[in-house]
C-alpha cells in the first residue's frame, strides 16, 4: 500500500469528516451512559502541517489552516464549527504541537469521557507505531495493529451497547474500497443494529457515488443519510471533487444541523465559489 494520509491531513475532506465526527461523538455524549468508539482506519494520528508531505501537497492550507484562521474572526459560527476549532486548539496546547493536526483517533481521544472507550485500528506497521506513540499511555482510545474490517467483526457488538463506528478507508483501490466499505456497514449492522455508523467516501464522479448510495440504501434496513460537500463541480476531472459521509442511525436532528454547518464550512474553505453541499436522505428498504 502506497497511501500516506500525511499528504492529505487537514485538507477540506478531513475538516468535513472531523467536524462530523465530533458532532456525532457529542450527540452520543448527550447521555451520561458511556459508549464505544471504533475507528477502523485510523492513520498515524498526528500530522505535521509544516512537514514535507503536507507542504508538498498544500492541501491543509486550503482546508484546516484556512478554516481555523477564518473561525478566529467569526463572531457566531455554527456550534459544531466552534467545537471543532476549540478541540483542535485544546489538542495543540496539550500536545505542545501548535502546527500539527490531529487525526480522527486523536480527536476522539481528546473528547471521550471517563466512561467512554475507543479503539483505533491501523494496518500499516509504520503508521500504527506512530499512532500508538501519538495516543500515548492512558489515552481513552487504544491503538490496535491489524485489519480494521476484521477488527470490526471481532469488536462488535460492544459491551456498552451504544457506540459509533467510523469507517474511513484510503480508496487507493477505489472500487474495492467502495465495495469493502459497504460490506463493513452490513457487518456492523448485523452485529450492532442500533450503532451509529459513519462511512467516509470521496466524491469524484457524482454519477458513480449516487449509484453506490442508492445500492447501499436498497440493502440497509435502517435510517440513513449522506452529507456531501464539494469544492469542484461533482463531475469535473479535478480528482477529489468533494467529500461525503454516510451516517446510518443518525442521531436526532443530525441531518438538519449538518446541513447548516456544512453550508457555513463551505464558505470558509479557500476554494473559490465552485462548490456546494447537500444532504441526501436515504431510506433503507431491505436487508
Ligand atoms: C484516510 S486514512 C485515515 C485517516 C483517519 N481516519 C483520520 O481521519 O485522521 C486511511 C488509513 O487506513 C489505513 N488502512 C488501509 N487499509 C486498512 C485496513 N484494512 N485496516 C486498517 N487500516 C487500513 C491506511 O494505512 C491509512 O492510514
Amino acid at each position: 500500500m502506497k497511501y500516506r494520509h500525511a499528504f492529505h491531513a487537514g485538507n477540506f475532506a478531513d475538516v468535513h469528516k472531523h467536524v462530523a465526527l465530533l458532532a456525532l461523538l457529542r450527540a452520543l455524549q448527550r447521555k451520561d451512559k458511556g459508549f464505544f468508539f471504533l475507528d477502523t482506519h485510523a492513520g498515524r494520528g498526528r500530522y505535521a502541517l509544516g512537514g514535507g508531505e503536507a507542504r508538498a501537497s498544500g492541501e491543509a492550507q486550503e482546508g484546516a489552516v484556512a478554516v481555523l484562521a477564518a473561525l478566529r474572526n467569526r463572531s457566531e459560527p455554527a456550534p459544531e464549527l466552534l467545537d471543532y476549532a476549540t478541540v483542535i486548539g485544546a489538542w495543540r496546547r496539550d500536545a505542545d504541537a501548535r502546527h500539527d493536526y490531529p487525526g480522527s483517533a486523536l480527536i476522539a481521544a481528546q473528547v471521550l469521557r471517563g466512561q467512554d472507550r475507543g479503539v483505533a485500528v491501523e494496518v500499516q506497521p509504520g503508521e500504527f507505531e506512530a499512532l500508538r506513540k501519538a495516543l500515548g499511555r492512558g489515552a481513552r482510545v487504544s491503538a490496535e495493529h491489524g485489519d480494521g474490517y476484521q477488527r470490526l467483526r471481532a469488536l462488535l457488538p460492544p459491551s456498552e451497547r451504544r457506540g459509533l463506528v467510523l469507517v474511513d478507508p484510503p480508496y487507493e483501490d477505489t472500487r474495492g474500497d467502495f465495495r469493502s466499505a459497504a460490506a463493513a456497514v452490513h457487518d456492523a449492522l448485523e452485529r450492532f443494529e442500533t450503532g451509529v455508523i459513519a462511512l467516509w467516501y470521496p466524491v469524484k464522479d457524482a454519477r458513480d457515488t449516487d449509484r453506490w448510495l442508492a445500492e447501499l440504501a436498497r440493502r440497509v434496513a435502517r435510517p440513513m443519510m449522506a452529507a456531501e460537500l464539494w469544492v469542484h463541480p461533482p463531475d469535473s476531472r479535478a480528482g477529489l471533487n468533494g467529500s461525503g459521509f454516510v451516517v446510518v442511525n443518525p442521531p436526532f436532528q443530525f441531518a438538519d444541523r449538518c446541513d447548516a454547518w456544512q453550508r457555513e464550512l463551505r464558505r470558509l474553505l479557500a476554494h473559490g465559489d465552485t462548490g456546494g453541499s447537500r444532504i441526501v436522505s436515504l431510506v433503507g428498504e431491505s436487508r
